[in-house]
């Protein structure tokens, strides 16, 4: 699957690209990243990829011919390609989207703002606008980052352990259960005894009502999407039973 990124802070990719698992997966071209400038598909001496607002007001807008001239180049090529800009009014992403676009396979452009704004005519280049939540940054490089990062993981051969990401967060509705590895004590906390007994029925039952207590306690408004199963039932009355005095509460 291939990224095309558009942004005027190119080194801020190297450094988070060019490590661990995302390093990997290029390595193994399961994923491309290609971060192109946008200064180099300005025209004038100054390489001027802003311009004061029409109007009036604070801060400046960034202009639209650099971003045509940006996925013009990108797309003569002929490799067909979602387009989507990072922005705070965008639709808010979530591990869905990423499973589906990661599903899809379908190569992406990825377009990051600075300054104040992009000039709204860069929408007509664009089929999705996305952001990544209720919280303004100075820009789309992070949120593009993100983007990459969730899909790709969901990429089968990218992860060391398949598993991890089917069993984790969200995949299947719910927060997920906690974790531990050894030492079985330090400095008085134990880890649950019965992650080392070796009984998997046990293991996995322990692991699903921790996972509805954190989700029932902490986000509530998960439960509803969760598909429950009939033993569900009873480990959630289990944990109201439990009530308050518990370690997550
Ligand atoms: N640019 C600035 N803030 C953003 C956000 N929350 N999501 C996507 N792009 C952004």
């Amino acid at each position: 699957m291939r990224f095309d990124v558009i942004t005027i802070f190119p080194e801020i990719f190297n450094a988070y690209l060019n490590e661990s698992i995302l390093k990997r997966a290029a390595e193994k071209n399961i994923i491309e990243v290609k971060v192109h400038n946008l200064r180099d598909f300005t025209t004038d001496r100054h390489r001027t990829v802003d311009d004061y607002p029409y109007g009036g007001g604070p801060g400046m807008v960034m202009k639209p011919e650099p971003f045509f001239s940006a996925v013009e180049h990108i797309k003569s090529d002929g490799i067909p390609r979602r387009i989507v800009m990072l922005t705070p009014r965008g639709k808010t992403f979530s591990q869905d989207m990423a499973l589906s676009m990661s599903g899809q396979n379908q190569n992406m452009i990825l377009i990051c703002g600075r300054y104040e704004a992009i000039d709204e005519r860069v929408k007509n280049l664009v089929d999705e606008e996305i952001s990544i939540g209720d919280y303004v940054l100075t820009g789309g490089e992070l949120p593009a980052l993100v983007i990459i990062d969730s899909i790709a993981r969901l990429i089968p051969g990218v992860l060391g352990d398949e598993r991890s990401a089917e069993e984790e967060s969200f995949t299947c509705g719910m927060l997920e259960y906690p974790h531990y590895t050894r030492p079985p004590e330090f400095r008085g906390l134990k880890a649950p005894e019965v992650l080392l007994s070796g009984n998997h029925k046990a293991i996995a039952q322990w692991r699903r009502k921790e996972a509805l207590r954190l989700t029932i306690l902490r986000r509530p408004d998960l439960i509803q999407g969760i598909p429950l199963k009939d033993e569900d039932y009873k480990l959630i009355s289990e944990i109201k039973e439990e009530g308050k005095n518990h370690e997550y509460d």
